[in-house]
């Protein structure tokens, strides 16, 4: 069995400021997290990622960093950060956090320096051209809302380089001094008790971007030399990365060509996220088994994040603009549901209608196919978004805790709130929220306990193997497998709205006493294993053998 911790973890990701407010300023913040680390514990969630929580001044949900040593005042100090790790750790929790490092917002003191003076010890911090760079409209993230990728800033007198939006200035990697105080930064964290980080932006964090250059160098050694470095001061400590680019260039990020894992630990799997959306959008599984067929074999040690929603718009760049469209017609028809052109602003629940039983499947099929699960916070009780808000703030909204004022998310006054909380309509607080929820042995956040305790007793998810099985089964139906030395699970999903029948014959030899330890409903004693039913959007975790 695996003893790398992060193969087994089911990681949360939320963000301190739409969690749960402690003080009533309309704000969450760190003591509001920690009164809620029971909650988490119960659900069955093993580390938790943390959108940024250093101060900024917020123009991109705090992805723009004014002080990388600090926390945001309006969560609390680095007091409360501490207490927060401890608390976590005594449930068996463990912290990642997101380490923000391709850029910096342009009020942080470093860059107001190095614009304000040529002969600054920042000026050489960030990437400058003298003239206007003939690439410089290309390569935006954000098109619609990002003109350029280079700006000039009156005050240098210069074009400074910004990959995203251009208050975020990009820190240059050239520089050796830049290259150690990212280590610096990490160590920091790691001293206080974190136990790794997501990295924000990795392709971009190591390119050295040349003016006129759109495909400038990669340092890619810099990244083993930051694992390095980790790995000295925190042994155990993860890099889990945000690293959307084509599949030919990933296995680069997991190690050098030695083909051991010595960059990164865990990469978000961008390329299966856009094709479950395609496969639960079609009712048909070959996206899926494509995409697990299509994936490179990792270093051992390597390891995908899966996720269905996160915290940006549901990312379709992947896809062919035929895909594309499939998924927009299915999920986002509206053109205030899409966003920059290739994805969708919009949770999962809303995304497939509130269908509970459609919902239950995806995430059966997420938590069971290769990899360590990331769920989004809200998504285990099904919360909606709010599509009268700006961009990715649709789906940012606050955590729906209980039926009383604001969803219980804070005591301030409704227009006091970093954002509304959802209070109208089917996806309103009161409708949805925790406390409804958590007695109620029939409620999805019942239902997402269930299955995440499932999980965590059968390690061969995530540590293990994960492998299409070739039976006879409708198109819609999806047979995998995970085997390890511990043992194996076989999954059968329906992703379509036709119950069917799936002959498992080729796989009785194997089955010791099988039985579905997770289904979507009683389907009786599996007895001889041959056809199986499984019903309409059904599912089913079959334990075939478990060594003693
Ligand atoms: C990726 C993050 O996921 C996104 O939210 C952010 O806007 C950009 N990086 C810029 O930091």
């Amino acid at each position: 069995m695996s003893d790398r911790w992060y193969e087994k973890a089911v990681i949360y990701c939320l963000d301190i400021d739409t969690f749960a407010d402690s003080d009533g300023d309309g704000v969450g913040d760190i003591r509001g997290l920690i009164s809620r680390l029971d909650y988490l514990a119960r659900l069955g969630v093993t580390c938790l990622w943390l959108n940024p929580i250093h101060p900024s001044p917020d123009r991109d949900d705090g992805y723009d960093v004014e002080d990388f040593y600090n926390v945001h005042p309006r969560f609390g100090n680095l007091g409360d950060f501490a207490e927060l790790l401890h608390q976590a750790g005594n449930l068996g929790i463990k912290v990642i956090i997101d380490l923000v490092v391709n850029h910096t917002s342009d009020q942080h003191p470093w860059y107001q320096s190095a614009r304000s003076d040529p002969e600054s010890p920042y000026r050489d911090w960030y990437v400058w051209s003298d003239t206007a760079p003939p690439d410089r409209r290309q390569g935006m993230v954000f098109p619609g809302e990002q003109a350029e990728t280079w700006s000039y800033d009156r005050t240098a007198k210069m074009w400074f380089y910004h990959r995203f939006y251009n208050f975020q200035p990009d820190l240059n990697i050239k520089n050796p001094r830049v290259r150690e105080e990212i280590k610096k930064i990490c160590v920091f964290w790691l001293q206080l008790g974190v136990s790794g980080f997501r990295m924000d932006a990795v392709p971009f964090i190591i390119e050295e971007t040349e003016p006129g250059n759109p495909d400038s160098p990669k340092n890619m050694p810099y990244l083993t030399e930051l694992r390095q470095h980790l790995q000295w001061r925190k042994s155990d400590a993860v890099l889990l990365a945000e690293a959307n680019v084509e599949p030919d260039q990933l296995v680069g990020f997991f190690g050098d060509e030695g083909g051991s894992n010595n960059r990164i630990h865990m990469l978000f799997d961008f390329m299966l996220n856009g094709r479950l959306m395609l496969a639960l959008a079609r009712g048909d599984t070959e996206p899926i088994i494509d995409a697990l067929q299509d994936t490179p074999k990792l270093p051992p040690g390597g390891q995908w994040a899966t996720f269905l929603r996160n915290h940006d718009e549901v990312d379709l760049s992947r896809l062919t603009a035929t895909q594309r469209a499939e998924v927009f017609e299915q999920f986002g028809p509206d053109e205030n549901m899409q966003l920059y052109g290739r994805g969708i602003r919009r949770r999962l629940a809303p995304m497939l209608s509130n269908d509970r039983a459609r919902i239950e499947l995806a995430y059966s099929l997420q938590f069971s196919l290769r990899g360590t699960p990331v769920l989004r916070y809200g998504e285990e009780i099904g919360m909606g978004d709010d599509l009268s808000l700006e961009g990715r703030d649709s789906i940012r909204t606050p955590m729906q805790w209980s039926l009383t004022a604001n969803g219980g998310f804070s005591t301030a006054p409704a227009e006091r709130l970093v954002r509304p909380v959802i209070s109208t309509g089917e996806y309103g607080y009161q409708n949805v929220n925790v406390t409804n929820q958590r007695h109620d042995r029939t409620s999805l956040l019942s239902w997402f306990e269930r299955m995440i305790r499932t999980l965590r007793e059968a390690p061969e998810v995530g540590s293990g193997t994960c492998t299409p099985v070739d039976v006879p089964a409708p198109r819609g139906v999806l047979v995998h497998r995970a085997d390890d030395d511990t043992g194996t699970m076989v999954f059968v999903h329906n992703l379509s709205e036709e119950p069917g029948t799936v002959d498992l014959s080729s796989l009785a030899a194997e089955a010791e006493q099988p039985n579905d330890v997770l289904a979507d409903q009683e389907y009786g004693e599996l007895g001889k294993f041959d056809s199986i039913a499984i019903g309409r959007y059904g599912y089913r975790w079959i334990r075939l053998r478990r060594v003693p």
